[in-house]
Order: structure tokens, then C-alpha cells, then sequence
């Protein structure tokens, strides 16, 4: 399966009922490229050349069964290799054409070439250059932007990163740009860039004010504890939205970013990967047959194999919920066979809980609190989001201040704590854009699957002001690190210019990039 050191390509294939038809099929198989990027050890023309041959392969390895393969964010050309990507071409991209932009890279083409052969869709990211509206002192405009070519290699879509998660060099559009194509297997799909995925333009639009039923996010993502794994937050995102989601992540461990899978919906994951337990990242193409949503599905069996029920060594680098010490939090005793039904409130928002657990040894391997939580939560580029928040999650001691830590305890027999049952319910404002999520995630750091997890929104007749949520433990759990109810409310922030956090999150993702410009500079 993995036959080199250099370029693991596995491919994993998720077989569910049905085949592909092209046009009006119930099918069609996706691919997701976890993929980890060449960062060191070379020229920048000899990283690229690394970055695109592993590309290639892993586009060769899908066989030509592929109708739609999607790259991550980031991993393919740095600012010093930039391309032009053309809006659209009438034409391939694979040869050149009298009149083509001759700043459109050699590897851009090579791609438009590896679509074809393939005959799929590809999703690709690159650093683009555009001399459109050209920047005086610099001559031309950088984006971060995501490109498709249709299995001609022609360019039949263009989204430039709307939500820039501190990237200095990279500009803007004028306003968020919402890219859509359509397949010929009859699937229309919407495409944005990892950040965009906390904010309502471009991503919940798409779903919301264009109907988009298929949608595609590349990601260099950062994962924080205990709300924002990057599974988990991609999982709990298609659920909430009950949307297909295809998340094709980066994959450096070591900084905290890992993260991809297909996602259907209320139907939870078809295929996803988190490399947890290994400092380098992986170059893995997972496929699966996503269902179009022409005819009525239900997975007959939504178990995916080899996730373990956590690792024994966390190597992933994972970022702490900044606040989760102003929570207001009651904490589980740990005594063996016990219930509690509790009602926390904060600001706004109330939940309950029902809970009942037993201790499965001596020692636990943690603690655990409920807690609940209204906040407004600034990221940079002056964007605000408020986030109500309630639910379980795990503590690695008994103070609320190591909730979303990990254990640096091993304890045998597991997790320490059996959840027999647990239910969370919660009264939750009302507010135009507005997005209340499923949030849950075992210590394999995989939300858990609709199988196990059961939740519901109901608007109650002559309630205008809230929404009921609740969530409840189908069955016994005794991995589980959180389970919470999560509400982004994208426009809702002080105005008063109160005290605001800093922004402490994501932050890895600048000091990567900053280090990769490093590395590049050095290596000129
Ligand atoms: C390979 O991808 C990474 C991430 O974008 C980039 O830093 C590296 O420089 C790439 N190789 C080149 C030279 O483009
Ligand atoms: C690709 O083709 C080879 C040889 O026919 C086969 O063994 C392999 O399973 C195929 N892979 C996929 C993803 O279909
Ligand atoms: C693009 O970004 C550069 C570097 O941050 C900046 O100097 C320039 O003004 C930006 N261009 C536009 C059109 O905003
Ligand atoms: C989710 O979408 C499917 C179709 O894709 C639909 O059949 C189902 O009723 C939806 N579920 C909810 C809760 O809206
Ligand atoms: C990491 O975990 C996976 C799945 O549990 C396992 O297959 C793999 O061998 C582990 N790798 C290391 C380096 O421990
Ligand atoms: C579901 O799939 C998993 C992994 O392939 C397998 O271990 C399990 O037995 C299956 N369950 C059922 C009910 O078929
Ligand atoms: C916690 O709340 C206090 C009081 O409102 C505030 O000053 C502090 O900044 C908050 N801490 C974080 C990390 O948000
Ligand atoms: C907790 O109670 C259960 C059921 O009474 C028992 O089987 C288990 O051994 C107890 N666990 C501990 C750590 O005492
Ligand atoms: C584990 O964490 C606790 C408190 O969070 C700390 O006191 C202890 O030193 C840590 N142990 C190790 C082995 O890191
Ligand atoms: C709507 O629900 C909230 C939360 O339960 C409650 O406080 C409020 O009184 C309800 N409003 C009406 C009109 O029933």
C-alpha cells in the first residue's frame, strides 16, 4: 500500500452502494488529497517540481475512476513560483494557445494535463498572480486562490480567498467572490478556502442564498481544542447545513494542521483522516461514492475502519480555546455510577443536561466539565464572530483552564469514563446569519458518527426569539472529549470597542508561512 518513504500514496476507497453515472447517476466517486507539502530540502523550482510530481501521482493513483479530485490549500507553489489563472478557458489548458496569458506557469498546465488524462475534475490551489487592477509598487495583485478544471483541463472556475487568515502579502477582492460550476454528472458545486468556512461570505451563503447542495473547501487548518478540530469542524459544518462537504487539508502535524474527508451531510462521514499519532504529515488520496441527493440514500454501514479509539501519542500540535476559562462550567465528580441533571446559563443562552456515567478503573484519564458559554471571538482582518456555546468537554486536571488539553496521562483500559447516556439541550437566540452546529469529537479526534450521536432543531410554534436544539449519546461512549451544541452567530459583535481578545488562534498558520518565505529566501 505504501511502497515509499517519500511519497506515501495509500489510497483508500469507501465503497458504498452504487456506481457513477455519468449525467443523472445517484453516484458520482470524489477524491480528497490529505496532502503534506515540500517545504524544505531544495531550490524553489526543484519544491514545486516535488510538490507537483507527488500531485500527479496521487492523480494517477485515482485510475481514472475519479469524477472530482480536490487539492488542499497551500501545498503546491509558494509566492516565489506564482501563476496567472485564467476566470475560464474555452480551450484546455494543457497546450498552449495563441493569445494565452504567458504568465500562466508551466506546472498550472501540467495539471490541466493530469485532469485530462484522468478525465476528472480537478480542485487545485495556488499563489496567483493577476495583473488585473495592478498595484503600482508592485506591479500586479497576489491571491490565494482555488482553480478547477473540468476533465478537459479547461478552467470552468476561479475563487480567490475572501477571508485571508493573516497572509501580509495576499490581497483581496473587492468584495467575496461566490464560485460555482457545474459537472457534467449533473452536480452543481460551490468552492471556498479554509477560513472562508467560519464566516457567512462566501461559505454559508453559498448554501443558504444559492441553494448549493455540494460544496468544497481547501484547507490549511489549524486545529484547536476542544471545538475546532479540523474534522470536526468540517463534519459538524455539513451536518449543520445537511450538505455534501469535500475537505482536502494540508498535512504538517507538527504545526497543528491536519484534516480532510467527504462528508454527507446528515449522514456524516464517508471517508476522513486526522494524522494524529505521527510528526509527518501524509500524502493520501481517500475516495468515496458521495451520493448526488437525486434519489433518497441511506449508508448501510457509515463505520470507517482503522480510526482506532485514540492514539497513544499525540503528535499533532493543537491550539486551546483562548477563553474556555470564562465558561461558566460545573465539574463531573468523578465517583462511580453517577447521574447529574444541571441547568448552566450565561449571558443569553441556557442548557441542560442528563447525564449518567461510570468510572471504568482507579484513575481517570480525565476530568470533565459542562460548561456554557456566550463570547464574542475576534480573528484578524478585523472579523468578529460571537460563538454560543454549551456542552461536555474533556480537562486534563480538575481547573477549568486545562479543558481542551490533552491528557499528558496514560492510563490503561481507555478513556477512564463511560458515558452511559447523555442528553444537552439548549434555548438558543435567533439572529439572521446565524449557523448552530453539532459538535462532537472522541479521543481519535473524529466527531462522532450519526450513528452514535443523535440532534435536532426545532422552531417552537409562537417562539420567534429562539431556537430549541438537543443533541443525546445514542448509545454508551468511553472516548468522548467533547459533545456541545455550537452556535456561530457571523455578524453579531460588540460595537463598543469593549475589551476584545487577542486573537491567539490560528496563529500557526502565519508562523508556517512566515517560515516557509523564510526557508524560500534563504534557499534563493
Ligand atoms: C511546495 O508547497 C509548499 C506549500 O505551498 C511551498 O511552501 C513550497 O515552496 C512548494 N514548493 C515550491 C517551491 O513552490
Ligand atoms: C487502479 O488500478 C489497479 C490496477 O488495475 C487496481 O489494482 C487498483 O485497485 C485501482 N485503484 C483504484 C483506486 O481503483
Ligand atoms: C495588495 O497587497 C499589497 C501587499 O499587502 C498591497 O501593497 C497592495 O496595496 C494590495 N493591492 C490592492 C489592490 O489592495
Ligand atoms: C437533508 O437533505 C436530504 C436530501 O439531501 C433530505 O432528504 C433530508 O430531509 C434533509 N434533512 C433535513 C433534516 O433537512
Ligand atoms: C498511527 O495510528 C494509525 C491508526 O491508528 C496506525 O495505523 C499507525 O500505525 C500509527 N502510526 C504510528 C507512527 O504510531
Ligand atoms: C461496518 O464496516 C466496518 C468496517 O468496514 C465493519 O467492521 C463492520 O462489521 C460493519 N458493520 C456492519 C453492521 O456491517
Ligand atoms: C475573560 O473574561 C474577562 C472578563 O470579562 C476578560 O477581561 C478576559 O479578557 C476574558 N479572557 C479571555 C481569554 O477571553
Ligand atoms: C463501577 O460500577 C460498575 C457497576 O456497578 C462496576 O462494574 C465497576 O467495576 C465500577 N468501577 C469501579 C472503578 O469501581
Ligand atoms: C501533566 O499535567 C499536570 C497538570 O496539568 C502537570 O502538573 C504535570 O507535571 C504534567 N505531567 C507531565 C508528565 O507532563
Ligand atoms: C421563547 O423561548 C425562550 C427560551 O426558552 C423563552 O425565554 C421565551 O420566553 C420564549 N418566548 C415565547 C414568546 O414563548
Amino acid at each position: 500500500m505504501c511502497p515509499n518513504r517519500w511519497l506515501v500514496v495509500c489510497v483508500a476507497v469507501v465503497h458504498l452502494a452504487g456506481r457513477a453515472v455519468r449525467g443523472d447517476g445517484d453516484f458520482y466517486t470524489a477524491g480528497v488529497a490529505e496532502f503534506r507539502p515540500a517545504v524544505v530540502g531544495g531550490s524553489s523550482e526543484q519544491l514545486l517540481e516535488e510538490n507537483l510530481s507527488a500531485y500527479l501521482e496521487l492523480i494517477a493513483a485515482a485510475n481514472g475512476t475519479s469524477d472530482i479530485l480536490v487539492f488542499p490549500e497551500a501545498t503546491l507553489n509558494s509566492v516565489l513560483k506564482l501563476t496567472a489563472v485564467p476566470e475560464q478557458t474555452e480551450n484546455s489548458l494543457c497546450e498552449k494557445q495563441d493569445g494565452d496569458d504567458p504568465q500562466v506557469a508551466e506546472f498550472l498546465r501540467r495539471l490541466a494535463c493530469a485532469a485530462r488524462s484522468a478525465r476528472t475534475y480537478l480542485v487545485v490551489n495556488v499563489k496567483e498572480r493577476s495583473e488585473e487592477d495592478p498595484v503600482p509598487s508592485r506591479g500586479y495583485n497576489i491571491y490565494n486562490t482555488n482553480v478547477v478544471f473540468d476533465r478537459n483541463g479547461a478552467v470552468v472556475s476561479r475563487y480567490r480567498k475572501w477571508n485571508l487568515y493573516l497572509e501580509p502579502l495576499t490581497n483581496r477582492t473587492k468584495s467575496a467572490e461566490l464560485a460555482i460550476f457545474r459537472t457534467d454528472f449533473g452536480v452543481t458545486f460551490g468552492h471556498f478556502i479554509c477560513f472562508d468556512m467560519l464566516f457567512y461570505s462566501p461559505a454559508q451563503e453559498l448554501v443558504e442564498r444559492l441553494s448549493i447542495r455540494h460544496l468544497i473547501v481547501t484547507k490549511m487548518f489549524n486545529s484547536e481544542l476542544p471545538f475546532l478540530t479540523a474534522t470536526q469542524l468540517q463534519q459538524g459544518w455539513a451536518w449543520a447545513n445537511n450538505v455534501t462537504l469535500l475537505a482536502a487539508g494540508a498535512s504538517i502535524p507538527l504545526s497543528g494542521i491536519s484534516g480532510s474527508g467527504i462528508y454527507a451531510g446528515q449522514h456524516g462521514a464517508l471517508t476522513r483522516i486526522m494524522v494524529v499519532n505521527q510528526t509527518e504529515g501524509q500524502r493520501q488520496l481517500l475516495l468515496a461514492q458521495v451520493p448526488t441527493g437525486r434519489s433518497p440514500w441511506m449508508p448501510t454501514n457509515t463505520t470507517i475502519r482503522n480510526e482506532g479509539d485514540g492514539a497513544a501519542v499525540v503528535k499533532l500540535k493543537l491550539l486551546q480555546q483562548p477563553d474556555i476559562g470564562n465558561f461558566s462550567t460545573w465539574a463531573l465528580p468523578l465517583v462511580n455510577g453517577s447521574s447529574a441533571s444541571k441547568r448552566l446559563c450565561q449571558a443569553d443562552l441556557c442548557c441542560d443536561f442528563q447525564l449518567s456515567w461510570s468510572l471504568l478503573g482507579a484513575q481517570s484519564e480525565y476530568h470533565y466539565r459542562l460548561g456554557v458559554s456566550v463570547a464574542e471571538r475576534r480573528y484578524e482582518e478585523e472579523q468578529y464572530s460571537s460563538i454560543r456555546v454549551c456542552g461536555l468537554f474533556a480537562c486534563r486536571d480538575g481547573s477549568p483552564e486545562s479543558c481542551g488539553l490533552l491528557s499528558n496521562q496514560t492510563v490503561g483500559g481507555g478513556g477512564g469514563v463511560e458515558f452511559t447516556s447523555l442528553w444537552i439541550s439548549g434555548e438558543f437566540v435567533k439572529r439572521q446569519r446565524r449557523l448552530l452546529m453539532p459538535n462532537t469529537l472522541a479521543s481519535s479526534l473524529y466527531a462522532l458518527q450519526p450513528s452514535e450521536v443523535a440532534w435536532t432543531l426545532q422552531e417552537v410554534p409562537g417562539n420567534d426569539t429562539h431556537t430549541h436544539t438537543e443533541m443525546e449519546l445514542r448509545q454508551p461512549h468511553r472516548h468522548l472529549l467533547t459533545f456541545a451544541l455550537y452556535g456561530n452567530y457571523f455578524d453579531e459583535f460588540a460595537s463598543n470597542g469593549g475589551a476584545r481578545t487577542e486573537a491567539a488562534v490560528w496563529r500557526g498558520i502565519l508562523m508556517m508561512w512566515l517560515l516557509t518565505l523564510v526557508i524560500h529566501i534563504l534557499w534563493k
